[in-house]
Formats: C-alpha cells, sequence, structure tokens
C-alpha cells in the first residue's frame, strides 16, 4: 500500500536497518521494483528524479500517477518520492502529484546558499505536507565526474540541519552516482560519527557502486535511506541487450518482461543486503 516516506524511513532508522530507495524511470522499472520489494518481503520507496522527469518531456503526473497506483496495490508498504529536484516549479507540483516526499538538492552550492535554499523549500514542504531530504557536501557522479573524495564535516551537518529544518540528510561517505561497477568503498567510521551527532536519519546516494559487505556495515553504521538507480538500469539493460542478441523480436513485451523481471532480483537482493532479511 502506499505509505508516508517519512514512515517507513523512521521505522527503518529505528530497528537499525536500511531501506531501499529506487530510481523509476518506466513503469517497468516501477513493477519491478515493487515485485522485488514484495519477494524480499520488506518495503521500498519508489523515486523519480528530476532527470526522470526531463526525460519524461517535462510531465511528472503520468509516471507518478501510475507509481501511486502500482503503490497502492502492493503487498508491502510502499512510498513515492521526487528525487533530486532543484527546479522550484517541480517541487511546487509535488504533492499534487501524490508524492509523499521530496528531495531538494542544493548541494552544488556553497554553504550559506545551500541552507538559504533548502530553509525556504524545507518551510514550503511541510507548509504542503512533505518529507524532505536535503544534501551536504556534494556526492559526484552527477555530471559523469566521479568524485569519492567528498566528505560531509559532521559539525556543519548539525548546523545545516538545525538552520533548514530537513527530515533527513544525504551525505557524502565515499560513493558516487552513476558507477556501474562496485568497486566504491565507504567511510565507516564517519557515517558512525554523522550517526551520533545529527538528529535526523542520513540518506546514501550512488548506491549502486558501493561494495555489498561496506553497504551493510555502513547501514549498521547508522545510514538508513539507500539510494540505488544505476544498478537497476544495469540489470534492465543487460536483460534486453540479452533477449535481442538471442532473438529477433518486435514486441516490446518480449524484451521487457525480462527486463522488468531483472528489475526485481537486483530489487530482493538489494532489500537483502540492507535490511538484513533473507529473501525467501
Ligand atoms: O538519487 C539517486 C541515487 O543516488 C542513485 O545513484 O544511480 O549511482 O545508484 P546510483
Ligand atoms: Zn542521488
Amino acid at each position: 500500500s502506499l505509505t508516508p516516506t517519512g514512515d517507513l524511513v523512521a521505522a527503518a532508522r529505528n530497528a537499525g536497518e536500511g531501506v531501499g530507495a529506487f530510481n523509476v524511470i518506466t513503469i517497468e522499472h516501477a513493477e519491478g521494483v515493487v515485485a522485488g520489494a514484495e519477494s524480499a518481503g520488506a518495503p521500498a520507496i519508489l523515486q523519480i528524479s528530476q532527470n526522470a522527469v526531463r526525460y519524461r518531456q517535462n510531465r511528472v503526473e503520468p509516471l507518478a500517477a501510475a507509481c501511486a497506483l502500482i503503490a497502492e496495490a502492493a503487498a508491502v508498504p510502499i512510498a513515492l518520492h521526487l528525487d533530486h529536484v532543484d527546479d522550484l516549479d517541480l517541487l511546487h507540483r509535488a504533492a499534487d502529484a501524490g508524492f509523499g516526499s521530496v528531495m531538494f538538492d542544493a548541494s552544488h552550492l556553497d554553504y550559506a546558499d545551500n541552507l538559504a535554499a533548502t530553509r525556504s523549500a524545507a518551510t514550503w514542504a511541510h507548509d504542503n505536507g512533505l518529507w524532505i531530504e536535503a544534501e551536504l557536501g556534494e556526492v559526484g557522479g552527477k555530471d559523469g565526474v566521479h568524485s569519492p573524495t567528498a566528505r560531509t564535516d559532521p559539525d556543519e551537518a548539525v548546523a545545516y540541519v538545525s538552520g533548514t529544518g530537513v527530515d533527513a540528510l544525504a551525505v557524502a561517505v565515499g560513493s558516487s552516482h552513476a558507477m556501474t561497477a562496485k568497486s566504491a568503498s565507504l567511510d565507516i567510521e564517519l557515517v558512525g560519527r554523522l550517526r551520533a551527532a545529527v538528529p535526523v536519519p542520513l540518506v546514501l546516494h550512488g548506491s549502486s557502486g558501493v561494495l555489498e559487505d561496506d553497504l551493510r556495515r555502513a547501514v549498521a553504521a547508522g545510514l538508513t535511506k539507500i539510494n540505488v538507480g544505476t544498478q537497476l538500469n544495469v540489470a534492465f539493460t543487460g536483460a534486453v541487450r540479452r533477449e535481442l542478441a538471442d532473438h529477433a523480436r518486435t514486441d516490446p513485451r518480449k524484451y521487457l518482461r525480462p527486463a522488468r523481471d531483472a528489475v526485481a532480483e537486483t530489487v530482493a537482493d538489494v532489500l537483502s543486503i540492507i535490511s538484513g532479511r533473507r529473501a525467501p
């Protein structure tokens, strides 16, 4: 069923587990994520990024509506999150489009400008019933340039959270966006210091590139919302490529079905790693 993001994140944090947040580009992604969550017996977050909205011809509503209906029918709790928004017009469409939460991304700005922009986004979000995440210490890779060296300073993080009023904080602890192979290791010691200092749940971006053991240890050390995008697309596109290499296909269902199944399998794997649950 469709569940507020804040509820899923709070429950995971209290249990010392991670909750997976998975990027959706097509309806098959959303169906695959929910199927994977159901087979793992774990909740999950469907997230649509501003970049995905651009791909969807700048219309967020059709894909968001499909995700909400897929979530409603799910056997496990599923939340709907708008990811990496810096366009205020898009932000202001989030509540009506059915999202329970947004990530406002001003991480490319310097500290003072990030704080000011995020504080006003957070005020708007709370006035409109939305849970809001923001980022401090830019996680690289959004522009194709990997910078796993960025780090969030715990003292600055504490001041940022109290100055902005955000409900969750995305931190830079060694990951980088859009990595197609698992080779990033995380600064687990820093995760522990951030968890001890920061009063709100912590979010990991660029989780696709993180080594499995590091992901497990980082969740145990205090990361809660675990964002996975690229890993789903590696699985999705790999399945399409195999299907088309082996067969002369015309009907998209013939190659999108294995793609959706590959997404489901990947999601179940990730959820078993971060929630400590074992898929049946
Ligand atoms: O916000 C989305 C995530 O940070 C996804 O990152 O595509 O590198 O897994 P990823
Ligand atoms: Zn991200």
